[in-house]
């Protein structure tokens, strides 16, 4: 089973980073991770004791410093790029504190790889948010595949005066500054990314509360959080266990040479989760918010995943993703209202 390759992971203690090292521990690789306090790491570890003594954490405190991950990839046979700067929040200028960052923190693992010879392959954390075209109705039934891309141009990035939008842009760029370095620098190694819509499932990463759930997450907590609020949200979800066995696939597969790898497991709407959830779970009936009677739209558009199945990749079910989000959710509030007891 042991193959022994060395995976480094950039931000192993976020939420997919997390999930990704698990991935690749189970295939037998070797993880280094990087962190930004050995607490952070530690946290991670205590959270999840099977992970004692199995990944290497290595300290880099700025991703965004020029040669940021120079130090710490030696002997590394691939990257697993998920660490990402975003500050999605107060943003007064898109181009410093979004565009830039996002461009410039995909490039410092792509510059720290050039120099170790035994790298074969840069795997980016990018989104669909790097594929969509949000100017265009959702209802307009359009299936988007790998050969997509959001349309936005630089000059209406920097000028977006939408928080979503400018995102939406930050990760297309980013994408494509990839994409064009390695066609211009010519690397001994390739790339691939992993691009996801709304990722779903159990966080196993440290969080300082409740508060800090990352935005998809955030949707699902919201509806069993005991507020009885029904947002009436749907979008396309994947599991981030699948997510993690996506990079696996995208580090691995000879057709993902450069190429890109649309995850999916399908379409939800808040409906369908508290549905799902109120039948599962009877006895929290109190807390999880009632289905509301907005119709599901049909013609929302959705994601081909038929690459990512082609090259093996097993979704989990949407039940089984709400349903094992959900309990880890109950359980980690459970934690930390325990914790503001002592
Ligand atoms: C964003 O701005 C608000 C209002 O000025 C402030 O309360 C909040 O702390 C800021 N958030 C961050 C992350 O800087
Ligand atoms: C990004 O990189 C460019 C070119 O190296 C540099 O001019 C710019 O200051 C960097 N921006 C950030 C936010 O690091
Ligand atoms: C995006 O949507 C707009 C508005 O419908 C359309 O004009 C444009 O052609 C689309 N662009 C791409 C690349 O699909
Ligand atoms: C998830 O949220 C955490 C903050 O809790 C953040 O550090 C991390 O980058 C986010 N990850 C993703 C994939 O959005
Ligand atoms: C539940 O979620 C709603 C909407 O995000 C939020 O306003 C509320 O404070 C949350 N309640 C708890 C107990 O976390």
């Amino acid at each position: 089973m042991s193959n022994q390759q060395l995976v480094l992971v950039t931000g192993v203690t976020g939420f997919i980073g997390a999930h990704v090292a698990v991935s690749l521990l189970n295939k037998g690789y070797r993880v280094r991770g990087t962190v930004r306090t050995m607490d952070k790491a530690n946290e991670l570890v205590r959270l999840n004791p099977e992970l004692k003594d199995k990944i290497e954490f290595v300290i880099v405190k700025d991703i965004m410093a020029p040669y940021a991950f120079k130090d710490v990839i030696k002997d590394c046979d691939y990257v697993c790029h998920i660490a990402s700067p975003f500050i999605v929040e107060n943003i007064t200028n898109n181009k410093d504190q979004l565009l830039d960052p996002a461009v410039n923190g995909t490039l410092s693992a792509l510059e720290a790889a050039v120099t170790e010879p035994k790298v074969k392959r840069v795997v980016i954390t990018s989104s669909f948010a790097a594929i969509g075209n949000f100017t265009v109705d959702p209802s307009n039934g359009y299936t988007y595949t790998e050969k997509d891309w959001n349309p936005i141009t630089y000059d209406e990035a920097v000028s977006a005066n939408n928080g979503i939008v400018a995102y939406c842009a930050s990760k297309k760029l980013a994408e494509k500054a990839a994409r064009e370095w390695v066609k211009e620098k010519q690397p001994h190694f390739d790339i691939s990314t992993v691009n996801p819509p709304y990722v779903f499932g159990p966080p196993i990463h440290p969080m300082n509360s409740m508060d800090s759930l990352n935005t998809s997450n955030q949707i699902l907590w919201t509806v069993i959080n005991g507020s009885k609020v029904q947002p009436s949200i749907q979008h396309v979800e994947v599991d981030v266990r699948d997510v993690a066995n996506a990079h696996v696939l995208a580090l691995e597969s000879p057709h993902l040479s450069n190429g890109r790898l649309l995850v999916s497991c399908g379409p939800f709407s808040t409906n369908s989760i508290s549905k799902v959830l109120r039948d599962r779970f009877p006895e929290k009936k109190d807390v999880i918010s009632e289905p509301s009677d907005v119709p599901f739209n049909e013609k929302h558009y959705t994601l081909d995943n038929s690459l990512s199945k082609s090259l093996g990749l097993k979704y989990y079910s949407e039940e089984q993703t709400y349903i094992d989000t959900a309990a880890k959710l109950w359980e980690r509030a459970e934690q930390f209202a325990k914790a503001k007891l002592y």
